[in-house]
């Protein structure tokens, strides 16, 4: 299997509701390599209910996982990131230099919504893309009005807004009508990384190779090893990548033959 990137895990001991302590970080980034992944945005949340949650404390946490992993030999590399909730003045934290990107690298923001609340990004990403920042929407598959109608997300990702979704999601679907709504999202060429949203060893482990799998039975290997891994890399590295236009969706009827 290729290598995977995990591009949304609670790695940060202490700093949010993620592993409680760095031996449970260590332990989440073993099992994590065990599933075959090999670099993860370790992140933590960036929201109204963390405000001591800053860039350099997320910096410095990174710092010292890296070096506990390194002690403990484990062959994970890790991404500072945070995972910022949408608000009404998120572009201007953002001036401020209040907002850490996805490997601090300026080029790429990962957003979530407002939870149990559907807002619309479109002004948000148009403004984040002309200075020079993708949005990357984060787990937008829980937001029934987004996986559901998929005229929504599919004009998020023309305004160059880029699609995480949870691994969870994709293994356990909550019903028939969302695996058959995300399978179509993969098909379609919707997603373009994964992420496990790990948040401790046992409760909410970070699992990414079951996902992997079930991508390749939905929409094959090369959509599977661009999602989980390929774009992931780029984006980690502060790369530009190739996001091919969604393509149209396919009539209900002629969709059971496909
Ligand atoms: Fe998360």
């Amino acid at each position: 299997m290729i290598p995977l990137v995990d591009m949304h895990c609670h790695l940060l001991a202490g700093l949010d509701d993620g592993p409680r302590s760095q031996a449970d970080a260590v332990q989440m980034c073993k099992d994590m390599v065990a599933e075959g992944v090999q670099m993860a945005a370790a992140l933590a949340h960036q929201n109204e209910h963390y405000p001591d949650v800053t860039p350099e404390r997320i910096r410095t946490a990174v710092r010292e996982l890296t070096g506990a992993l390194a002690e403990a030999e484990v062959p994970l590399t890790v991404f500072p990131t945070a995972e910022v909730m949408a608000n009404p003045d998120i572009e201007g934290m953002w001036r401020q230099g209040a907002l850490l990107s996805v490997a601090d690298r300026k080029k790429y923001l990962l957003v979530e919504m407002p939870h149990g609340l559907f807002v619309d990004l479109c002004h948000t990403v148009t403004q984040f893309r002309q200075e020079g920042v993708s949005v990357i929407l984060a787990h937008p598959e829980r937001s029934a009005e987004l996986l559901h109608d998929e005229g929504r997300i599919e004009q998020l990702v023309r305004l160059g807004c880029l699609v995480q979704v949870s691994s969870g999601s994709v293994t356990k679907p909550r019903d028939r009508r969302d695996a058959s709504a995300l399978k179509s999202w993969f098909r379609r060429g919707i997603v373009h990384l994964l992420g496990s949203d790990g948040h401790s060893p046992n409760r909410r482990p970070p699992r990414m190779a079951a996902a992997y799998r079930q991508i390749v039975t939905w929409a094959g290997n090369a959509v599977a090893d661009r999602v989980g891994s390929t774009n992931g890399l780029a984006v980690l590295h502060g790369l530009p990548f190739h996001a091919p236009e969604p393509q149209p969706r396919r009539m209900r009827w002629l969709a059971r033959f496909w």
